[in-house]
């Protein structure tokens, strides 16, 4: 499973980086302003990481960069998602499930610029990523399960009908908004092919209180082992 940071924050993605390997980086509007800075200011921040660590191209190191989200017209959305993937080799266009977001990333897709279909919800929805060839899907997971649904089913649901009809591994399932370890887990569980999510929540994730315990207990023996003559 991969593990792609959802962030626009530059320390905090090579903190992943350098710390936990991480395998790509999503972004969406609400990240790029949490950054502080502007939008293309952040991007090429990212298109210039990913040269400084000599991890080029979106095979290596995808970094999911979303579009304008007013745009609702077809054609501006390819034009954005078009400016966008020029100034980096490893930029794949996030565009909303919307009509006109389906059509602009099929569009982009024919053109060679990878697209993740995002602000997916619903099985179905992830049906139309597959079909119209995105490079990834995002289903949402915590946003779902804050309102009371189950996500086991729904994400298993998703691996399921891609597996049925030859999507797996075509349009990747990235489980996005992931909260916690249990999340990662079930999504692991059901064979997602990545999960985003942020930094705290992969730290979480491999935190337990019985290493810790552990540890002391062995510190202790360490520290009251005889020592030599
Ligand atoms: C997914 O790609 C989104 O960027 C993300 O997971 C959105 O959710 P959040 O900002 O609520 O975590």
């Amino acid at each position: 499973m991969k593990y792609f940071l959802d962030s626009a924050k530059i320390d905090e993605i090579r903190e992943a980086y350098d710390t936990f390997g991480i395998d790509g980086v999503t972004t969406n509007p609400k990240h790029i302003m949490d950054s502080g800075k502007p939008f293309y200011t952040v991007i090429g921040e990212l298109a210039e990481f990913v040269k400084e660590k000599g991890i080029g191209g979106w095979e290596k190191f995808p970094v999911s960069v979303e579009i304008n989200p007013h745009l609702d017209d077809a054609d501006e959305m390819v034009a954005m998602g078009e400016t966008i993937a020029a100034m980096s080799p490893n930029f794949v266009i996030k565009i909303p499930c919307t009509q006109a977001g389906i059509t602009a990333a099929r569009r982009l897709e024919k053109k060679g610029v990878r697209t993740n279909l995002t602000l997916v919800f619903s099985p179905s929805q992830a049906i139309i990523a597959a079909k119209n060839n995105s490079l990834f899907v995002s289903p949402f997971i915590g946003w779902k399960e804050n309102s009371g649904e189950d996500c086991v089913k729904y994400i298993n649901d998703i691996v399921k009908i891609y597996g049925n009809y030859g999507f797996l591994g075509k349009t990747q399932i990235i489980c996005a908004a992931v909260r916690n370890g249990k999340q990662v887990v079930d999504c692991a569980v059901a064979g997602a092919d990545i999960v985003t999510a942020g930094l705290q929540v992969f730290k979480d994730s491999f935190y337990h209180p019985f290493t810790d315990y552990g540890l002391a207990k062995f510190q202790s023996a360490w520290d009251n082992t005889v020592t030599e003559e």
